[in-house]
Order: structure tokens, then sequence, then C-alpha cells
């Protein structure tokens, strides 16, 4: 490949001195821009054959161009192409080696565009592809959720709200309220696609351009639904990354939850869970420790990705139309969201499989904290005494278990009788677990077999995906 590349700027014509070489370091993107090299050749292509559709360029023009593309882009993947700090941008990058590789043709590739409407395309169409292997991973990790959930939707646990013991819940309903929130995640995610995928190429500088291009078909070739309608919007408008971070953020504050959960089970006092080893580590020293560093590292990294939306809407507020050189400052942001999202969604979708319930030990934790408390009150109740009564009178008998450490079903019928006379001894079959979590038997209840169901419309989602 030829090491002499044109380093002159490509607008050089105004200008009477040189770029302060601070300056020049100070204003370059072409470190971290570089990523949308091949979106930038994909735009490069599509306009030029546009362009030939129109008659701006003929047909061996139009093949010099797309034969020097195709070297260009064997150069980055082989890592032979030189970037150059002194060229800016990842587009003048490729646009000056493109001339220099084929010549004069090279400088009409720029005809009827501008790199604002360029660097608008180039990171839809970057985020369009990081969005579709984003859904495959959060699809993935969805799917392992939703089958350790079929596994399990006979295992009883506690349920809790303030985290105290509330009632029992078999572990595949937890799992499966994990998948609402992942599948609501999705949809945002779906959202933003749709909305984010239309062309801005064409919009040129900010007003259009003079020459008669054709914006459908570059629109149709780039795999957008249909091109922008204004071009003023088109060139300033980063509504989608933010839009994207937002999905982001959502995802990671729900990672994060469920993070939580299992850095508590993990714990000796849950011990609910194990964690493979493989997503765990030691301690320097204090031999005994297994930290769940997977799902701690998880929870943590919220924190950029909260960081990287606040930065893109404060980067947009108040900015007036259209283009502004601060507009390069949303790939940064937008890229390490999506590389974090991803990471973290990978190593959830490896790990949530793995898990391996303490299922013994969840039901031991569940017969304690008198869990089957409303059990008992909905029993009364079916005996004809009012909710706010039959509360009162379990109440006392909850009090007395906490006095002499007993739970409510290993009271003797005697015991309770004392406390109302209704109790009979058919009362044990709701004092159970099993007839607890059976008894939840209604759309979205925690019952094994709504459970079971639920998983099998869950599965049927992501199979229609
Ligand atoms: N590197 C620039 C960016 O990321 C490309 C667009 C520059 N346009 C301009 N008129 N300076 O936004």
């Amino acid at each position: 490949m030829s090491k002499e590349q044109d380093t002159s700027k490509l607008w050089g014509g105004r200008f009477s001195e040189a770029t302060d070489a601070f300056v020049q370091r100070f204003t370059a993107s072409v470190s971290f821009d570089r990523r949308m090299a091949t979106e930038d050749i994909a735009g490069s292509l599509a306009h030029a054959q546009m362009l030939h559709t129109v008659g701006i360029l003929d047909a061996a023009e139009l093949a010099d161009i797309e034969k020097g593309l195709a070297q260009i882009q064997q150069e980055i993947d082989d890592d032979s192409f030189a970037w150059s700090i002194e060229l800016e941008d990842v587009h003048m990058n490729i646009e000056s080696r493109l001339t220099a590789l084929i010549g004069a043709t090279g400088k009409k590739l720029h005809t009827g565009r501008s790199r604002n409407d360029q660097v608008a395309t180039d990171i839809r169409l970057y985020l369009r592809k990081s969005i579709d292997i984003i859904a495959a991973e959060l699809t993935r990790l969805q799917r392992g959720v939703i089958e350790l959930a079929q596994d399990n939707n006979e295992t009883i646990m506690p349920g809790f709200t303030h985290l105290q013991t509330a009632q029992p819940v078999v572990f595949g309903h937890h799992l499966l309220a994990w998948n609402e929130m992942l599948e609501r995640d999705y949809g945002r995610l779906m959202d933003c696609r749709a909305r984010m995928n239309q062309s801005p190429l064409g919009a040129a500088a900010l007003a259009g351009t003079t020459y008669p291009i054709d914006r459908e078909q570059t629109a149709a070739a780039l795999g957008f639904d249909k091109p922008t309608e204004n071009s003023l919007d088109s060139v300033s408008d980063r509504d989608f990354a933010i839009e994207f971070c937002a999905f982001a953020a959502q995802l990671m504050t729900h990672l994060s939850r469920i993070s939580e959960e299992l850095i508590l089970w993990t714990s000796a006092q849950f011990n609910f869970i194990v964690l493979p080893d493989r997503f765990c580590t030691g301690s320097s020293i204090m031999p005994q420790k297994k930290n769940p560093d997977v799902p701690e590292l998880v929870r943590g990294k919220v924190a950029r990705v909260n960081g990287h939306l606040v930065a893109l809407l404060t980067l947009m507020k108040s900015q007036p139309l259209a283009y502004n050189k601060d507009n390069q400052e949303d790939k940064e942001p937008l890229f390490d969201t999506i590389d974090t999202v991803f990471d973290s969604l990978r190593a959830f979708a490896d790990m949530i499989p793995a898990i391996q319930p303490n299922t013994a030990v969840m039901r031991e934790a569940a017969l304690r904290g008198f869990s089957t408390a409303t059990d008992l009150a909905d029993y009364l109740v079916g005996r004809g005494l009012a909710f706010r009564d039959a509360h009162e009178v379990v109440g006392k008998a909850v009090a007395h278990g906490v006095e002499s450490g007993k739970d409510l079903a290993e009271m003797t019928l005697e015991t309770l009788q004392a406390f109302c006379p209704q109790i009979e001894a058919d009362v044990f079959d709701v004092l159970t677990l099993s007839g607890s979590v059976a008894a939840r038997n209604h759309l979205g209840g925690t019952a094994p077999q709504q459970v079971s169901a639920a998983a099998g419309r869950a599965a049927a989602r992501l199979d229609a995906r």
C-alpha cells in the first residue's frame, strides 16, 4: 500500500496558515470515529451509486470509486490503513485515501453531500447494527431466564416486600418478573430502532443540495425505511442517540436490581443460590471468600450508562440548529453505552442459566417468617369473618408464634382455635407452602400451573421475534 497519503486539508482553499498542532489534536475525532469506517464506506457507496444514476458520475468513475472503497475496506480490515490525525475524522481519512488510490475521480465523491449528513448517516447505521446485536443478546438472556423459570415452577421460596418475608412464591415466578422487565426493555429498543431508521443522507450541510439527487435511492440502498423529512433537522438531530441511551439506562437499572438479588441470594445469610465458580472471584487475603463479582460489576456499570444519558441530554440542550461541532461529542458516550450494555448482557446471558437454586434452603426460609399468615386470614374470611377481623386474629396468632418460636403450621389445632373458634382441622391445608402457592391460581399469580403457562407464553413471544 502506498505510504504517501495526501495530508493537505480537504478544506484548505480558504486558509492561509496551517492548523495549530494542539488545535488539530483537540478537534480531531478519528481516534474514536474510525469505529464507523465500515458504515462510512457503505454510505459513500450508496451516495456514489446514486450520483451515477442521476448522471453526475459516469460508469467508469463509479467503478473506480467502488474499487477504491473496496480496497480501503480491505486495508481497514487487515489493519494496514494509515489513519492520520491531520485528516481529523474517519470521513476525511477515507476520502483522502480514495483520492490517493484512484486519482482525481476521488475528489468527485463529495459532490452533493457534506460531512454533516455523512456523519449523521454513519451514526445511524452504526447504531442500527449495534441495536440488532444487542437485541439478539437480550433475547438470549431472556431465553435463559424463561427456561430456568420453567424448571423452577414448583420451587418454593419466600416472596418479599420491604425485604421482609411476605408470602410464599415459586422461584420461577420471581424469574418471570425479571423477564417482564427485560421484555419492556426489548420493546423500548425496538421503538428506538423503528424511529431512528430514516436516512439523513442528502441533507448535505444543512439546506439540501443543488444537484438532482435521489434520496429515496440512497435510503433504500442503506436499508433505511425512508429519507428524513427536513434537512435542518437531519443534520442536527441526535434524538436517536439519547433514546438509545435512555433504553440502556433503563435496562442497566433492571440488571442492577437483578444483580442486587443475586448478590443477596449468594450470601451465606440467604444461601438461596449458588453461582458457579467461573462467574466469581476470590479474595487475596480471606481464603473462604467467593465473591459475586459479575453481578456486582454490572450493578456498578449503571453509573457510567446513566452518566452517558445525562451527557447526551446536556450536549443537545440549547444547541441552535443545525449542525454544531458540539455534536462530535456524541460518539464516545454512545459507543461506551453500546459496549457496556452488550458486555453486561453477555455476562448475564452466560451466567443466568448456570444458577443453581438451593431448593431446600429456599423452602426452609419460606417456612420461617409466617409467610402463610395471609392464607390463614383468607381461610377465616371463608368461615364468615370480615377481612379486617381475620387480620386481627392472625396478627395475634403470629405474635404468639414469635414468642413461642413456632410457625403457624406448627401450632396445634387447639392453640389456633384459642384465637378463633371457627378454625377447623382443614386449616392445615392452607397453612402449607404448596397449598398457599397453588391457591393463587389466576393469570399473573404464583400457582405452579400458572407459572408454567406464563413461561410458555413468554417463550412463544421470543419465538415470534
Ligand atoms: N467529525 C465530525 C463529527 O463527528 C464530522 C462532521 C464535521 N462537520 C463539520 N462541519 N465540521 O461531528
